[in-house]
């Protein structure tokens, strides 16, 4: 029987590969011949110096090809929320095109909090779509920091504060886009968790935080989720840069991750020649921010690795093995990319796309509080809803950095308020405060003019006359694109909500008869108001939809099974960084670099609160819906997991309420007789279930040695010791519901 399969099997292969069309061209030009053999064709027809062209860009966006052998230029694009505009050839302003306004996706913070895989995999499906329909070969995305600090600028575009929840996040995207033909490149390698100082300091971190908190969700992009491009990032570790970082690239990423595709370089992250050729980069990017537009002739040419390189080679300081790595893994990727068999063609701006990314960012949106279950809206007929507040109105998409889209359109929350509701109440918008009216970003232009000349008083006491009679009043405010908020390449200066908005929340709280408050922001955002309002919600920059969702949510459309995937703390202070020296880092006279300390070591996030029992304002995980679940049932397939082996642990999971709805049932696992200091206790599953109201469901973690395991950085190893193991089944880092343990011998 079983050689009756092979054979048919064989049959098979014979008979699509009759079906082939002869190719008579160079084996590199036949789509159907196995990629190695490509690369290796037209790696043995090019010239020193073509190989070398291939390492450095042409443009701010591109980088070179060989036009002499019909090997097309590679296509780079921001990423990672939508396709970014054509920029000028060699310069970040958008080029003016009038067929390049994207659907924006959700920020990935707004994806992270979904904790839902087949999100991810709709939301790289769709953003891969895009890319190839706009001929790009290397979407400069995902990006997965950790959370380290929530003051980090940058927070917004990665996936929280966890590596387990952004490593099983980040492979489906990466999936997703990858199967369109498109290079995911996977940013910013590695330890890169603050924008203050980003191009000037060195990341202090040990051997163990280094692979239990920063490396796993890079690892598992590489190694599960396959990712073709990594991007090095702006900062150092171990003194040494990280686009060229021997540790990082040479040794952990291409040595011990086997990781075949391009190292790109952060743009301008390249700094020194001779380790760039060395140490593992092999495209270089954006070095010189004017490029052409400042020389008389291609000054790409004097980029580290261009005609340096080139002499470097003649002079016999550089040898062909480093050289013919490099324009593998860039042939690699263009055999993978443009010149991949059976290209498909994209698609753009089209009604799935909207679609999915309403679905994932309402997904995503976070019920922190419900009291007296005030939400989902319930508004009698002809009611008054008010909403007071600058992001009730603010186009959130332009700004923020490199992630800043031109958008086809995108619904703010009054538009996706007043789409729910239609003539059904009446939608008031008040201002409240005034934050920033930027409305332009690299020549993008929001076209909305949010100047507003009254005085914080006169504004207050116009939002609070309104709502002294709505049957609701929702204040939405929070963070948003400007410097020092949300934003590429600055921090925040603290955790508390900016603007005049907490007097006009404290205003709104005296008089609302019905109080929700909306926070939208990319990073955590403390809330001494928190008592004030009846329900809270955190919403995320949702993208081309975001007031769309938010509304499914208010409404009740949707129920809402966002949980948050970072700790907001009750201050700042509260968390585990306490010196100057952890953030944002000391220079001493004598020293070139700023020194970034991580000794907070693995106590990250919920990893320090849940540790040291210090209490937080919403804890990692938390999320509340319309509907409640109850968790019972615990238990272990067995009493003992040997060595080696695996076993299971389920919980029943039952919705109590009258609607139905998703519970994230998470799965943290606690080392209670470890030999060394662990953190109280780890994540290491989650799985979303669907439950109609009164449905029990069971659910079943498989848990291996690696979910047990700390890295022990003198044998650099796993190790997972003897003993008892507790499996925490919970529904945030603070609210674990049921227990089952096992012992591994
Ligand atoms: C950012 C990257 C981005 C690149 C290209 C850099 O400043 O750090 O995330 O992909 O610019 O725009």
């Amino acid at each position: 029987m079983k050689k009756l399969i092979v054979l048919s099997a064989a049959a098979i292969a014979i008979a699509a590969c009759c079906n082939q069309p002869k190719f008579d061209g160079p084996v590199y030009l036949n789509p159907n011949a196995p990629v190695e053999e490509r690369v290796e064709d037209a790696l043995s027809r090019m010239t020193m110096e073509e190989k070398v062209g291939m390492t450095t860009a042409q443009s701010k966006f591109s980088s070179r090809g060989v036009p002499r052998l019909g090997i097309p230029e590679v296509w780079h694009t921001d990423g990672p929320h939508g396709i970014r505009p054509e920029v000028l050839w060699d310069d970040w302003d958008q080029a003016g095109w009038t067929n390049d306004s994207c659907t924006a996706f959700p920020a990935l913070i707004n994806l992270a909090a979904t904790w839902d895989k087949e999100m991810s995999l709709l939301y790289g499906r769709s953003i891969g779509e895009e890319a190839r329909y706009r001929k790009k070969d290397i979407l400069l995305g995902p990006g997965i920091n950790i959370c380290r600090t929530p003051l980090n600028g940058r927070n917004f575009e990665y996936m929280g504060e966890d590596p387990y929840l952004a490593g099983k996040m980040v492979v489906p995207y990466v999936k997703g886009v990858q199967e369109n033909g498109v290079a995911a490149c996977v940013k910013h390698y590695a330890v890169n968790n603050q924008e203050f100082q980003r191009t000037q300091s060195n990341s202090v971190v040990d051997d163990r935080t280094l692979y239990e908190i920063y490396l796993p969700a890079f690892k598992a992009a590489v190694v599960e989720g396959d990712a073709w491009a990594i991007m090095g990032s702006y900062n150092l570790y171990n003194g040494q840069f990280n686009c060229h970082n021997k540790r990082l690239l040479c040794d952990i990423l291409k040595g011990e991750w086997g990781f075949d595709g391009v190292v790109v370089s952060d743009w301008g992250g390249c700094r020194v020649s001779e380790e760039a050729v060395k140490y593992g980069l092999d495209i270089e990017m954006g070095t010189w921010t004017n490029g052409l537009r400042g020389a008389a002739s291609d000054s790409y040419r004097n980029y580290h690795m261009a005609d340096p390189y080139i002499k470097g080679l003649r002079e016999g300081r550089y040898t062909t093995e480093e050289l013919d790595d490099k324009a593998r893994r860039i042939l690699r990727t263009i055999f993978r990319t443009s010149m991949r068999p059976e290209p498909n063609y994209g698609r753009f701006v089209c009604p799935e796309h909207y679609q999915a990314a309403r679905e994932i960012s309402a997904a995503g949106v976070v019920l922190l509080k419900n009291e007296d279950n005030v939400l989902p809206l319930n508004v009698p007929e002809g009611g008054k809803i008010v909403l007071v507040g600058e992001n009730v109105v603010k186009k959130m998409v332009v700004g923020g950095g490199s992630s800043n889209l031109k958008t086809a359109y995108e619904v703010n929350p009054l538009e996706g308020i007043r789409n729910a509701f239609g003539d059904k109440a009446q939608i008031v918008w008040e201002r409240g405060y005034v934050g920033d009216i930027g409305r332009s970003y690299n020549r993008v232009d929001t076209g909305q003019d949010l100047t507003d000349n009254r005085s914080p008083k006169e504004l207050i006491a116009s939002a609070v006359e309104a709502a002294k009679d709505a049957d609701y009043v929702i204040f939405i405010g929070g963070l948003n694109k400007s410097a020092h908020q949300d934003n590429e390449s600055t921090d925040r200066y603290d955790t508390f909500l900016p603007y005049a908005q907490e007097d006009v929340i404290n205003a709104l709280a005296e008089v609302a008869d019905k109080f929700v408050v909306v926070n939208i922001s990319g990073s955590p955002v403390s809330m001494p108001w928190a008592d004030k309002a009846d329900a809270i919600v955190q919403g995320w920059y949702g993208g081309t939809e975001s007031g769309n969702a938010l509304a499914d949510v208010l409404t009740g459309k949707v129920n809402p099974s966002g949980r948050l995937p970072f700790s907001i703390p009750f201050k700042y202070e509260d968390g585990p960084i306490k010196t100057e020296a952890q953030y944002p880092g000391i220079k001493e006279e004598d020293d070139q670099y700023w020194q970034t300390h991580y000794s907070e070591g693995v106590y990250v996030g919920y990893r320090w609160y849940d540790s040291k029992d210090v209490p937080v304002q919403w804890p990692f995980g938390h999320g509340l819906s319309y509907t409640t679940f109850e968790y019972s049932n615990a238990k272990a397939s067995k009493p003992v997991m040997k060595k080696g082996g695996t076993i299971k642990v389920s919980v029943d999971v039952t919705n109590t309420g009258d609607v139905d709805g998703a519970e994230i049932v998470q799965l943290y696992i606690a080392d209670p007789q470890a030999s060394i200091d662990r953190p109280a206790k780890e994540l290491k599953g989650f799985e979303k279930v669907y439950l109609k109201a009164g449905q029990t469901a069971q659910v079943t973690f498989e848990i291996a040695e690696d979910a047990l395991s700390w890295f022990d950085a003198e044998k650099h190893a796993w190790v997972a010791e003897p003993g008892e193991f507790q499996a925490l089944f919970a529904a945030s880092s603070k609210d674990v519901r049921a227990m089952a343990s096992f012992e591994l011998k």
